[in-house]
């Protein structure tokens, strides 16, 4: 089954990345991407895994949107998208970015508690109306790192769990309500990193790899690390973290992890 547009007669010219590092020095600032929001992921990420999982038309679903980032990769690469998050304000700042009628038949997007099962069937159905379609092609889920960021205060929000065991419940509800919705034999991915809490590392990407494994039927396909270097200009070797970290006995977190699935359900 072909599940991307990619040529293989030019594969040799392809700019998809087959490794599992990924070592991405600057972000992607350019068309819509402003990088205004503490949180977000760098576009590269959605650009790779869209040209790789879906062809043209496709529809993506989002369940954690953020700022956009996803959204404005598929209006480039011509896909269809549904994104949901519970931040009113993201929303706002979404759909004020999104002025260009020609891509208006294209996107759906909503305030929307991904916990929520009848609020997601609800405007995954509004979705599929607006594109005439009954399920999407691929899920992309990156949902907040425990309370590492605080996104809202809403009690909803998955970024005021502090809790390992309650953050991993939660986040199996949202793939749940999510993955339902993706046609079998297709992709997701999902995009996370590990907290440090109580002087060790909770290595929270795998535990919520793990959780996927022995619940949903599905093969995982990559575990990608991907290098933050660009991010975060104190991580320099002459910086503060480095002499805390040098004094003490941990590591910088200098990686996320990007986990591919394939839905066998
Ligand atoms: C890591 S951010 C996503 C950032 C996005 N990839 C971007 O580039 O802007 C996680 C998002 O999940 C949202 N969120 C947290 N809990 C949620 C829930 N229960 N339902 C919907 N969205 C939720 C937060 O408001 C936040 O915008």
């Amino acid at each position: 089954m072909k599940f991307n547009d990619l040529d293989m007669k030019s594969w040799k010219e392809s700019d998809i990345n087959t490794d599992s590092l990924w070592v991405i020095n600057e972000r992607d600032k350019s068309g819509k991407h402003k990088n205004v929001y503490h949180g977000n992921f760098i576009p590269q990420i959605p650009n790779q895994l869209l040209k790789r999982y879906t062809k043209e038309d496709e529809i993506v679903l989002e369940p954690f949107m953020g700022s956009g980032t996803t959204l404005f990769e598929c209006e480039k690469l011509r896909r269809k998208y549904i994104g949901f998050d519970i931040n009113p304000q993201m929303l706002e700042y979404v759909n004020s970015s999104m002025r260009d009628e020609k891509y208006a038949d294209n996107f759906y997007i909503n305030d929307c508690n991904s916990l929520d099962s009848l609020q997601v069937d609800e405007n995954i159905k509004k979705a599929n109306e607006k594109f005439n379609s009954s399920q999407v092609q691929f899920v992309l889920m990156h949902p907040p790192y425990m309370d590492i960021v605080k996104f809202t205060e809403n009690e909803n929000d998955l970024s005021q769990i502090d809790n390992i065991d309650e953050f991993v419940n939660k986040f199996k509800i949202i793939c749940e309500n999510s993955l339902k919705h993706l046609e079998k034999n297709r992709y997701f991915a999902i995009v996370i990193g590990d907290v440090y809490k109580n002087s060790e590392v909770i290595p929270l990407g795998f535990y919520c790899m793990d959780m996927i494994k022995r619940n949903f039927k599905v093969k995982l396909k990559g575990t990608i690390i991907k290098n933050i270097e660009g991010n975060r200009g104190k991580l320099g070797v002459g910086g503060i973290w480095r002499y805390r970290a040098l004094n003490s006995d941990y590591y910088i977190f200098k990686h996320e992890y990007i986990f591919v699935f394939k839905k066998e359900f």
